[in-house]
């Protein structure tokens, strides 16, 4: 499902294309690391990705190629993107939200592609939270930006098994999962995907 939505969602919904920069937040995690590096495969000029710790940057760097990542708790968003994408990008795929889209909207060239798939910094909010306060520059950039559910997109399942299934094995695509064990520690590992404390795919395993 996690990688049904990166292709989806890249390839579908932000309508990527060869030369492409793209910048995706929750890189680190089970959606945001398979669109970083489908993103490459696929001949991205540039990927940036954002995560929550320095470990986690490194990770997206060494093991899965990404061109430049930082993480969002040192520093402000807008800065630490425009620093690693000083050509702006082309295409955000959105896993956070808040802080992370006002500076994608900041960075992102005329034409530029938002895929508006998960707002995880906005899930716990008691309150309605402020918009981007620079929404107005997606009129004077012709931004596109659109929401998606991974459900409305099984009609590519087909090229998705092919183009996935042949990357995974040949190496190219990698991926990682946490594994907690039994469904007692559920609850533990859904509160723990909530404050970063996986990578790749949170999954509970039911075996014991
Ligand atoms: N639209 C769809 O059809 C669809 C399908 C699947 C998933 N989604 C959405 O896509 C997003 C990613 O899903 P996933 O399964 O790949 O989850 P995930 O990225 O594996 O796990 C969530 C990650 O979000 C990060 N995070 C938590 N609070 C944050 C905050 N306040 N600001 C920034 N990052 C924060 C944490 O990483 P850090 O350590 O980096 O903070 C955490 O590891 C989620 O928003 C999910 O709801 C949508």
């Amino acid at each position: 499902m996690p990688g049904l939505t990166a292709y989806a969602g890249l390839f579908d919904v932000a309508s990527f294309k060869e030369g492409d920069g793209v910048f995706v937040s929750g890189a680190a995690g089970a959606v945001g690391n398979q669109v970083g590096q489908m993103a490459k495969l696929k001949g991205a000029s540039r990927v940036i990705g954002s995560a929550g710790s320095d470990e986690k940057v490194r990770l997206l760097v060494e093991e899965y190629g990404f061109d430049a990542a930082f993480n969002y708790k040192n520093g402000p968003v807008a800065e630490q993107l425009e620093a690693a994408a000083p050509d702006g990008i082309d295409v955000y795929f959105d896993n956070v939200g808040g802080e992370h889209l006002e500076a994608a909207i900041s960075s992102l060239n005329v034409h530029g592609r938002v895929t508006l798939c998960g707002m995880i910094a906005q899930y716990n909010a008691t309150e309605p939270t402020p918009a981007p306060r620079n929404l107005a520059m997606v009129i004077g950039k012709r931004l596109r930006l659109q929401g998606m559910l991974v459900r409305d997109h099984e009609a590519l399942q087909p090229e998705f098994v092919r183009d996935v299934g042949g990357w995974l094995r040949s190496g190219e695509l990698k991926y990682q999962e946490t594994v907690v064990e039994g469904i007692e520690n559920g609850a533990d590992a859904f509160l723990g995907l909530m404050r970063g404390e996986n990578t790749g795919k949170m999954v509970v395993s039911l075996t014991r």
